[in-house]
């Protein structure tokens, strides 16, 4: 039996050949062998395309290749079944699990990581779009051109004085105008679908590898600074190439069986029924906040009506967060809590960080394994990193937190991260040799699975 229906090939006829893979009869009664043979796989995918379907509709800092969850979502599923990725960021893999004919779920707590993931698995007739966009084109255009002071009076109206001082640091004064004249015609769409599409099309003009058009740099690495000289493109120019490119992609998610839903909650406690889930695929934030979502999401929720400080308070939420709470500390497990005695020698204050994450994770695979079929599996891929020049062995901890919530650790792969394709912070100034690469360049491929 094959995984893709002929519908789905023909949609998406560009998907690499190495991922028409063929079921394997197998895996619905042994998933635990099936999954233990794939983690021995070749899980690198370097060079293959990761931009087809809808994943080039927004760039996502550290997201999968789209072939990594394929792979674990074909062998290990049945058409039909659930596959949830609890930190779903661009949601990668609940469109593939749509693609494969299965029933995907994304849960996430970022801003703009649910918008962009609902964006990617919600379709919507391009008819609407194309009929909405023109207004859009014809009012921005016009606001721009014959109504600039009354257009400037209600942009200094509409912020307040700390994202105002964010936007004039960071946005060019025709820029700004041009965005809040593109958002607030946005802003008016009243069908919420229609308006998180064109959402999402603005933001992919401002949070690009050049920074788009603000004046930043590296937005797409977490990393932003500014670049002086910088003569961004006008913005309702990208916006319309924008916009075309994602019509033609979405019209193609209409034909698709699989069916995609993206919740917004907390992943240490989701609202899932117990023992609902066919398969977990997910990759938890890095610790310590290495990957700093909200330092260049808010490029573009400032357009969308979240002020600054509401944005930089929510940080704290994420899991991986640099702030210390009071909530109880666990004791966690043996090799878990020697790594973080070993951090806590050199830096006291970075130990409680990191007890935070593995704390913070502890709840997030609680929660995998409470959702979790019996006999089925989770696979969880961890990044890498140092603190204070110690190596916190996120895989290994993770592995053993995994069994101490009750899971059993089939295996752990690994994985070299091809860098140009999973968007890690760069070293800033072209040094290739910064730690934050040196730290980043390796993943593991954790298989756990609940036997009863
Ligand atoms: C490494 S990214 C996931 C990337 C994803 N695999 C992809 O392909 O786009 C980790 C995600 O975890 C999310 N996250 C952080 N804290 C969370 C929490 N408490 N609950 C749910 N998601 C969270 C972040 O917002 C981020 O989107």
């Amino acid at each position: 039996m094959t995984s893709i229906e002929p519908v789905q090939m023909d949609l998406f006829s560009c998907v690499p050949d190495g991922s028409r893979e063929h079921h394997d009869p197998q895996s619905r009664d042994h998933p635990r062998e099936t999954l233990r043979r794939l983690l021995s796989d070749d899980l690198e995918f370097h060079g293959e395309d990761t931009g087809y379907a809808t994943h080039n509709f927004h760039a996502f800092p550290a997201r999968f290749p789209p072939q990594l969850p394929r792979k674990f979502i074909s062998y290990l599923t049945q058409p039909g079944e659930i596959v949830l990725d609890p930190m779903a960021g661009s949601g990668t893999t609940v469109v593939e699990a749509m693609i494969l004919g299965r029933y995907g779920i994304g849960v996430d707590i970022d801003p703009l990581a649910i918008s962009l993931a609902s964006v990617k698995t919600t379709p919507i007739d391009p008819g609407e779009i194309i009929r909405i966009a023109r207004p859009i084109f014809q009012n921005a255009i016009a606001a721009l051109h014959h109504e600039r002071n009354t257009l400037r009076e209600a942009f200094e109206a509409y912020f307040d004085s700390d994202t105002k001082k964010f936007i004039d640091y960071w946005f060019r004064e025709d820029t700004q105008l041009e965005l809040f004249c593109i958002a607030r015609e946005i802003k008016a769409i009243s069908d919420a679908t229609l308006r998180r599409f064109f959402q999402i099309a603005l933001s992919s003009i401002i949070i690009t590898k050049s920074g788009g058009v603000s004046m930043a740099y590296d937005l797409a690495h977490t990393r932003p600074h500014k670049k002086e000289g910088k003569i961004p493109r006008s913005a309702i120019e990208e916006f319309q190439k924008r916009l075309k490119k994602n019509v033609k992609t979405i019209a193609k998610l209409n034909n698709l069986k699989g069916k995609g839903t993206i919740l917004c909650s907390d992943a240490q406690a989701v609202s899932l029924r117990d023992d609902s889930i066919d398969l977990i695929v997910t990759s938890p934030p890095y610790a310590s906040n290495a990957i700093d979502y909200m330092r260049a999401h808010k490029f573009s929720l400032v357009w969308f009506g979240y002020n600054i400080g509401s944005l930089s308070k929510k940080r704290s939420d994420y899991i991986g967060g640099e702030r210390i709470r009071n909530s109880p500390a666990y004791a966690l497990p043996e090799y878990t809590e020697y790594i973080i005695s070993q951090l806590g020698d050199r830096d006291l204050k970075k130990a409680h960080v990191l007890r935070r994450y593995y704390s913070e994770m502890y709840l997030c695979l609680s929660e995998m394994y409470r959702v979790l079929k019996p006999k089925r599996t989770a696979v969880v891929v961890v990044g890498s990193s140092t603190m204070r020049g110690v190596n916190i062995e996120a895989g290994r901890c993770l592995a053993e937190i995994g069994q101490n919530v009750g899971f059993d650790l089939v295996g752990i792969g690994q994985r070299r991260l091809d860098r140009d394709r999973r968007m890690m912070p760069a070293g800033i100034g072209g040094n290739s040799r910064s730690r934050i690469e040196e730290r980043m360049h390796k993943e593991y491929v954790l298989g756990f699975c609940k036997l009863k």
